[in-house]
């Protein structure tokens, strides 16, 4: 049977320590030494939305492992502007390669594109829903700061509403017990109810609008940017579309074992300045997200390392 990455809600705590483990795995290898792991493999890119990281990183992580990469980053250079479906899109490109890797800006369309296509399917991002391979790579990247993933503070700050990156990451760390979370977000932009399992044994959720409290009391600060692109009336992310800024002078009295991540792109969440500091993970994040999506890879083709 083939296997996807469309929900980390269809992930148990044992496959994403699977995942996590293949990582860790991964990034000890040298490159030049995992080289032909994927040889002959064809990885098909289909991004309905603008990415940096995630498509240069799944392209990357395929080509580290000696695979070929064909596919779109501008769905209206493709028969999609002459009016041509998705479905009729994944049955056409599912002949050219092995593996998909899709990004749309509608929920739901990763889902179907693993139910009607005969390839392992890898959900890039739909809309506000969920993005499965940057919880994993944040998850990885949480294990790698703090040696655990669960029994820590972590504040999630900023758009929380729209943000399928919080969605993702929350439903996965809500399947590990004892973890303890605060809410930051303007009022409008809180996390929708049904992520909110508050349960003393698996999790505890607060909830608040100001950012003092995450600067002082967590392990784990993960910022998010206020999505304009997100928002049925641009009169609303007006009115909150600079709601947080973490600079320097604001983690002078932070604990030093702080760190603070994001998914990115920043816009003004934070400062450059803060990049120079140890509290910064970001970028180690970034990093990270290439051992991961290779160990996606390799997991999604029945492949080991
Ligand atoms: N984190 C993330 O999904 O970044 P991109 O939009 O650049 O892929």
């Amino acid at each position: 049977m083939k296997r996807d990455l469309i929900s980390m809600d269809d992930l148990s705590a044992g496959d994403i320590r699977e995942y996590l483990e293949l990582a860790e795995q991964v990034e000890r290898i040298p490159h030049a030494d995992k080289g032909s792991r994927l040889l002959g493999r064809i990885l098909m890119v289909m991004f309905f939305e603008p990415s940096t990281r995630t498509r240069l990183s799944f392209e990357s992580a395929m080509c580290r492992l000696g695979g070929s990469v064909i596919g779109f980053s501008e769905s209206m250079i493709t028969s999609v502007a002459k009016g041509e479906s998705v479905v009729d899109t994944i049955h056409t490109v599912e002949n050219y390669a092995d593996i998909i890797v899709i990004r749309h800006p509608k929920e739901g369309t990763a889902r179907l594109a693993s139910e009607i296509s005969y390839l392992p399917v890898i959900n890039a991002g739909d809309g506000t829903n969920q993005h499965p391979s940057q919880t994993l790579l944040d998850l990885y990247t949480i294990k790698k700061f703090f040696g655990k993933i669960n029994g820590l503070r972590i504040a999630f700050v900023g758009d929380l509403k729209y943000s399928r990156t919080v969605h993702s990451l929350i439903q996965a760390l809500l399947k590990f017990p004892r973890q303890n979370f605060l809410l930051v977000s303007p009022e409008t932009l809180r996390l929708p109810e049904y992520l909110m399992r508050d349960d003393e044994d698996a999790a505890t959720f607060s909830e608040t609008t100001g950012i003092e409290e995450a600067l002082s009391t967590c392990d784990l600060i993960y910022m998010t940017r206020i999505q304009k692109e997100r928002f049925p009336d641009l009169v609303e992310y007006e009115k909150v579309k600079d709601s947080y800024c973490i600079d320097t002078g604001m983690l002078e009295h932070a604990p030093d074992s702080l760190r603070i991540l994001h998914p990115l792109p920043r816009v003004n969440e934070i400062s450059y300045s803060v990049d120079r500091t140890t509290y910064a993970g970001y970028f180690q994040q970034v990093r990270n997200g290439l051992f991961m999506r290779q160990a996606i890879l390799l997991k999604l083709l029945g492949e080991s390392i």
